[in-house]
């Protein structure tokens, strides 16, 4: 059956990559998260989009100037009115151990190199055991090779934004076990093709009934979406 990834948490409901919007995608009954890691400059693994937090906090800069301590005083809850920090890396990890989601972590390191991002990231999830239920991603493929380096047991995943000629081929010289297009960008013959070369595929951004019904119609490994109660409503029908 097709899995349901709930991108940056339950974000059409909650503010994205907020605790709350984690929490609410696993009562809603997604079988895992996306989320997308920065690095401040003490270090710290935070849950942020954007390399600034201006669009979703009630604050302005770039993530890697702030130091933890600093950053977590903004507010990313721009949906509700309880006040939230900006999650660090380590607390979504804590919590996935109360419950079974999924997680594919996405490193935003492609205009930003972050330098050691990979290998924190990598020891945290070891810490906390949860190998087999991490999944990293990126639009920095260099990222993706260096990850499958530092831990061949971790699966790893390139996301692409534009269409990509025999991606199974790509994703096996590179490591990966699996790909995350942009679902407008991949046929369904090719989600098949990949499939049967044993490489997953997980296209984002999910939300329109229609997209949904085409990928769970092609059994595709998992759609990544804003909305995980309408994907599972869709998903009842297969
Ligand atoms: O991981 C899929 C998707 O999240 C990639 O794009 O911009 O939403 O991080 P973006
Ligand atoms: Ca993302």
């Amino acid at each position: 059956m097709t899995q349901i990834f709930a991108h940056r948490g339950f974000s059409s409901s909650y503010a994205e990559n907020t605790m709350s919007s984690f929490i609410a995608a696993e009562k809603a009954g997604a079988d895992g998260l996306e989320l997308d890691v920065q690095l401040t400059n003490d270090g710290e693994i935070v849950v942020i989009h954007d390399e600034k937090i201006d669009r979703t906090t009630n604050g302005n800069g770039f993530v890697k100037d702030f130091s933890y301590r600093e950053i977590r005083k903004f507010n990313a809850n721009n949906k509700g009115f309880k006040k939230e920090p900006i999650p660090a890396l380590e607390e979504v990890l804590e919590w996935m151990k109360t419950n079974k989601l999924l997680c594919n972590i996405e490193f935003k390191n492609g205009l930003i190199p972050y330098e050691g991002m990979e290998q924190k990231v990598i020891e945290m999830v070891s810490k906390y055991n949860l190998s087999d239920r991490i999944i990293i991603s990126s639009f920095n493929h260099y990222s993706i090779v260096n990850s499958y380096r530092l831990a061949p047991e971790i699966e790893t995943a390139p996301l692409f934004i534009e269409s990509i000629y025999m991606p199974w081929v790509y994703s096996q010289s590179i490591k990966a076990s699996g790909i995350h297009p942009k679902h407008s960008t991949i046929p369904d013959q090719i989600v098949k093709t990949t499939m049967e070369n044993g490489i997953a595929v997980r296209p984002y951004t999910v939300n329109r009934e229609a997209d949904m019904h085409r990928l769970f119609n092609v059994n595709c490994t998992a759609i990544i979406t804003d909305n995980p109660v309408k994907a599972r409503k869709v998903r009842k029908q297969y």
